[in-house]
C-alpha cells in the first residue's frame, strides 16, 4: 500500500529545494505528470480493495492539491526573489561622482601662432599661404640668393630626393614672391605662417620648426612703417610697455635689414643668464624688401617700396611661455602640454 504521507513530506522538500522556475517544473512534472507516483497511485485504486477505494482516493486528491498549492507558493516566491535579484544587480547609485572626460586644448605653439597672427590682421594684414615643398627658385634666387651665395650655407637645406630644384622650404619667404606674383602691382600687407626645415638639432633648434612672417608693398613705405608695425606686433605679444630695438644687420631679399630685440621679459632689462647680461633678447629678422625681391614679385622698385619680416614662432613662445628647450614643443608630452 502506498504510503501517501512519505510521499507528500519528500514531494513538498522537493518543491521547497527548487531555487529557480525550471527546477521547480521538473519536480511538477516528477510528482503531479501524468507517468508520477500519483497518478499512478490513482490508476491503482480499483485494484484496492473496495472499502479503502474512497479512502485512498479522498487522500491522494489531497495531497495533489496540497502539491499544487505549495507548488504556487514557491512559484511566486521564486519570481518575486528574482526580480528583487535583478533590481539588485542593474542598481544605478546616482550619487556616485560622474567621470570626468579628458578636455584637449591648443598646443602652445598654436597659442603663439594665433597671437602673433591675430595681432597683424587687426593691422591690416591679409593671410597668404605657399606650400612646404617649394622651388628653389622661389625659396633662394627670387629671393635674391643666387647659388653661390654664402647666405645658402646658413640655410642647412633638405633636399627633395628625386626632384631636382625643389626643397623643403627653409623660411616663410618665398611666400613674399607668391603673394607680390598674386597681387601686383597693387598695394599689398600680408602675414603668413607655417612649417619650415633645416638641418638643425639641438635645444634651440629643431629641424622642423615654425616661423611667422609679414609683409607689405606700398608706396612711400619706409623704415618709420616697419618700426611701427613691429611695435604693434611686440606690444600685443609682449604687453604694453615692451621695448624694442633695430639692430642694423644683413639678409639678401632686404636692403636695409634690421635684427628687432625686445627689452627681456626675464629681467626686465637689467640683464640675465638669458639675455646674457644685455638686456635684450633677439625676436626677428627684418628690413625693406630688396629691389630685386620687388622685381620678382611683379613690382616696380621705382614706384614701390615695402618691408618684410620673419619671427621664429618657437622662439615667441619660449620667451613667452617660459620653456627652455625648443623640443619640448615636440614630444607631446603631456606634463608640458596641460598647462596650456
Ligand atoms: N627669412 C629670414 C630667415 O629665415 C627672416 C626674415 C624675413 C628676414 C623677412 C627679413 C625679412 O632668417
Amino acid at each position: 500500500m502506498l504510503d501517501v504521507e512519505a510521499l507528500r513530506g519528500e514531494a513538498l522538500r522537493d518543491i521547497a529545494a527548487a531555487v529557480d522556475e525550471a527546477q521547480l517544473e521538473q519536480a511538477r512534472i516528477e510528482w503531479l505528470g501524468r507517468k508520477g507516483p500519483i497518478a499512478d497511485a490513482l490508476r491503482g485504486i480499483k485494484n484496492a480493495p473496495p472499502d479503502e477505494r474512497r479512502e485512498l482516493g479522498l487522500a491522494l486528491n489531497r495531497v495533489r492539491d496540497a502539491l499544487e498549492s505549495a507548488m504556487e507558493e514557491r512559484r511566486a516566491a521564486l519570481k518575486a526573489s528574482s526580480v528583487t535579484a535583478r533590481l539588485a544587480r542593474e542598481a544605478l547609485d546616482v550619487t556616485l561622482p560622474g567621470r570626468p572626460r579628458a578636455i584637449g586644448g591648443p598646443h602652445p605653439l598654436q597659442l603663439a601662432e594665433d597671437a602673433l597672427v591675430d595681432a597683424l590682421h587687426a593691422l591690416g594684414f591679409q593671410l597668404a599661404d605657399g606650400p612646404e615643398v617649394e622651388s628653389e627658385e622661389l625659396n633662394f634666387e627670387a629671393l635674391n640668393i643666387p647659388a653661390d651665395h654664402p647666405a645658402r650655407e646658413m640655410h642647412d637645406t633638405f633636399f627633395v630626393e628625386g626632384h631636382p630644384g625643389y626643397v623643403l622650404r627653409t623660411h616663410t619667404s618665398p611666400v613674399q614672391i607668391r603673394a607680390m606674383r598674386r597681387h601686383a602691382p597693387a598695394p599689398l600687407r600680408v602675414v603668413t605662417v607655417g612649417r619650415v626645415y633645416r638641418r638643425d638639432d639641438d635645444v634651440t633648434h629643431s629641424p622642423v620648426f615654425h616661423q611667422m612672417e609679414g609683409l607689405a608693398v606700398g608706396e612711400g613705405l619706409g623704415m618709420q612703417h616697419l618700426k611701427g608695425t613691429l611695435y604693434g606686433l611686440c606690444r600685443a605679444i609682449f604687453g604694453q610697455d615692451v621695448r624694442i630695438r633695430l639692430r642694423p644687420s644683413y639678409f639678401p631679399f632686404t636692403e636695409p635689414s634690421a635684427e628687432v630685440d625686445i627689452g627681456c621679459v626675464f629681467c626686465g632689462g637689467d640683464g640675465c643668464r638669458i639675455c646674457k647680461g644685455t638686456g635684450f633678447i633677439e625676436i626677428l629678422g627684418s628690413g625693406m624688401v630688396h629691389p630685386h625681391v620687388l622685381r620678382e614679385g611683379g613690382y616696380d622698385p621705382a614706384r614701390h617700396t615695402g618691408f618684410a619680416f620673419g619671427v621664429g614662432v618657437e622662439r615667441i613662445a619660449m620667451l613667452r611661455y617660459g620653456v627652455d628647450d625648443i623640443r619640448l614643443f615636440f614630444q607631446s608630452d603631456l606634463r608640458l602640454l596641460r598647462q596650456f
